[in-house]
């Protein structure tokens, strides 16, 4: 949560930092920042505005605020007389925030500034000692302007960079040292960040530290750059260091230079990037998220690519388990949080019905706070698409220490879930920039299925033939998402004119068609802001009946299945009562046009690979209807595409 960038180098910063802002925005959208160093000027020069010049000669911050997205920080730059030197400065960093401590204010946007007004700190992260940290320094006079946790480096920095004593009592050697003083900030420090601070008094310089909190740097032709994410340095270069935590980088227009804790040089490893600069963009797509959504079949087939091998046999050699630690696992817990829960879900049913291991899927939120059955043949397959969720960084831990071990599934290479598990598959989803997981759950469903194929190969419960059939199956499920995208739009649409004025939807299904229903609602709850509600077809009457009046959308998850014919006789109880049926059905159904009042139809296929094309219709849904309602489909309010904090 919380997207930072920094550039340093030759050309004018404001523009290049607000273009790698909006790339972030994904990140959350509260409020957005820069502070920008201005080269030293003359003693009573004058700016370009006319206005007298009061830096004697010494370089300036400038800080540019606004509440909302990072489009407010161009209208700032725009304005006739604002930013007239701000926008020639070659040096600054920038900020888009998801509000934790404090309200989306300008007061509250980052960048902070220290009293003097000489240092600015970008943040993402929690300090978690930030109350003590805050009184302590108000103590010793600091004055706070605004709620933010973040705003305790600044102070800390400042003191630092003033000279005070070290954090162990003894003689500072930070003093006119940005660097140093960061460094020694961060000892007085509990909790996450990725951090950039610029100082007035080293113009040029960016420091940058990295705790919990994902910070990428990286050297182009043009200036040293860092943000929060590789996809806003690609344009740049595509050699990038991730730092690890605990790991330092100071930033100038000369180069990078690497430091740990205690100050000494490193050289950390370089990882080139091979994302087209494409995946940035929308390509010709209306929104991100239509983009996403017809990437899936290609998603589909990059996470399959290399994982048959020619006797037949699936191979999954990231797995980080030999095959007897892996024939020894009696049972499974998938930990994730939201989308990446319910492709859990789904994991369930495979991994019990083929490998025949009891699986339990959990909250990761949940999980770390219950004390759960671990012993050393318990297996953790943690899911997390960004790979930086907090609570389920946090079970991974917990799970580790308790000896079990860790799968990681997810979609950034580097991310502290692929880094911290035993093993991990990536989902090859590419960048997700939609807030709203499409792609990526499509690849943890693949993802997953591969996982329980595998079990079931290591433990002998299913053929090397089954083995075989059924990935060849799982592969075809790329065409056959393909011919939803390309035969259903219409239906789709329909479909949405229904739910465009509801005010609530319930959705159902049975078993594969019960997990599915479930990420259906979530889809369509967090981009339209309609409230909805997924509920196994059969519990219907045990109450959420009641809720069903004249037009009342229930969307159904029925497809063939063992289960069909009873989800049927579900849907009729809801029809006789005045809902508004749309049913995700398989081609060739007639029947289901006697009970539903639309229908969306999927390609035959078997039910356990069936949430791979099933959610698709329900994607699109959820899309289409918050279209309809005017909502902002990317980037729906309250939410952030990685959820750092618990
Ligand atoms: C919903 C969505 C979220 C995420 C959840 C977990 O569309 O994207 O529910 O699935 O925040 O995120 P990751 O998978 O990054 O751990």
């Amino acid at each position: 949560m919380c997207g930072i960038v920094g550039y340093t180098g030759v050309d004018a910063a404001a523009e290049l930092l607000v273009a790698g802002l909006k790339r972030l925005e994904y990140r959350g959208y509260d409020s957005a920042g820069l502070a920008l160093v201005e080269a030293p000027c003359a003693a009573g020069a004058a700016d370009a505005a006319g206005a007298a010049d009061a830096r004697d000669g010494r370089a300036a911050l400038d800080i540019i605020r606004c509440a909302g997205k990072v489009a407010g920080l161009e209208d700032e730059l725009a304005t006739p007389g604002r930013c007239t030197v701000a926008r020639l400065a070659t040096c600054g960093i920038g900020h888009t925030r998801w509000a934790t401590h404090g309200r989306p204010t300008v007061e509250n946007a980052h960048p902070h500034v220290s009293c003097d007004g000489r240092i600015a700190v970008v943040h993402n992260g929690i300090i978690e000692n930030f109350a003590e940290l805050r009184a302590s320094l108000e103590e010793r006079g600091h004055v706070f302007k605004s709620e933010t946790d973040t705003e305790v480096f600044a102070h800390l920095i400042e003191e630092a960079y003033q000279g005070a004593p070290n954090s162990a009592g003894g003689p500072a050697k930070t003093a006119g040292d940005l660097m140093a003083a960061v460094r020694e900030a961060c000892t007085h420090v509990v909790g996450a960040y990725g951090l950039a601070a610029v100082c007035a008094d080293e113009p040029g310089v960016i420091a940058v530290a990295r705790k919990d909190s994902p910070i990428v740097v990286g050297r182009g032709e043009r200036g040293s750059y860092v943000a929060s994410d590789v996809i806003t340095l690609i344009d740049a270069t595509r050699d990038v260091v991730v730092l690890e935590d605990g790991q330092f980088a100071r930033l100038s227009p000369e180069g990078i230079t690497y430091t740990d804790a205690q100050g000494r040089a490193i050289e950390p490893a370089v990882t080139h990037v091979d994302w087209d600069v494409d995946t940035a963009e929308k390509g010709g797509y209306p929104d991100f998220m239509m983009k996403e959504i017809c990437e899936q079949p290609r998603v589909v087939r990059d996470t399959l690519v290399g994982r048959l091998a020619s006797s037949g046999e699936l191979d999954i050699d990231e797995l980080g388990l030999t095959p007897e630690e892996l024939s020894l696992v009696d049972r499974v817990y998938v930990i994730a949080c939201g989308t990446s829960y319910h492709a859990g879900l789904i994991a369930k049913n495979l991994i019990e019905g083929w490998a025949r291991i009891p699986c339990a899927v959990e909250a990761a939120s949940e999980f770390r706070y219950r004390n759960p059955i671990i012993t050393p043949s318990t297996l953790v397959v943690a899911v997390s698409q960004s790979g930086e969720t907090a609570d389920t960084l946090a079970a991974i831990r917990d799970a580790r220490i308790k000896g079990a071990k860790v799968f990681g599934i997810t979609n950034v290479v580097g991310s502290p879930v692929a880094r911290e598990s035993d093993g991990v598959i990536y989902t090859k989803a590419n960048k997700e920039i939609a807030v709203a997981s499409t792609k990526s759950f499509t690849g943890q469903v693949v993802s997953l299925t591969l996982l329980a194929l595998l079990l079931a190969q290591t433990k002998g419960k299913l053929t090397t033939g089954q083995i075989r059939m059924l990935f060849r199956e799982l592969g075809d499920t790329a065409e056959q998402i393909q011919h939803i995208l390309d035969t259903q739009r219409a239906a789709v649409h329909e479909a949405a004119l229904a739910c465009r004025e509801a005010r609530s939807a319930l959705f159902v299904g049975r078993g594969m068609g019960s997990a599915i229903s479930c990420e259906g609602a979530l889809k369509l709850k967090e981009v339209s802001y309609l409230h909805a509600e997924a509920y196994a077809a059969g519990e219907m009457k045990h109450g959420p009946i009641a809720l069903i009046e004249r037009g009342f959308p229930v969307i159904a998850v029925a497809t063939k299945s063992p289960t069909y014919d009873k989800t049927v006789s579900n849907l009729k109880e809801c029809e006789a009562r005045g809902a508004c049926i749309i049913a995700v059905a398989t081609e060739g159904d007639e029947e289901i046009t006697r009970v539903a009042d639309h229908v969306i139809y999927v390609p035959p296929v078997r039910d356990a690979l069936s949430p791979i094309t099933a959610t698709v219709p329900l994607q699109l849904l959820a899309r289409e209807v918050a279209v309809l309602r005017g909502c902002d489909v990317d980037q729906p309010r309250n939410l952030a595409k990685s959820v750092t904090v618990e």
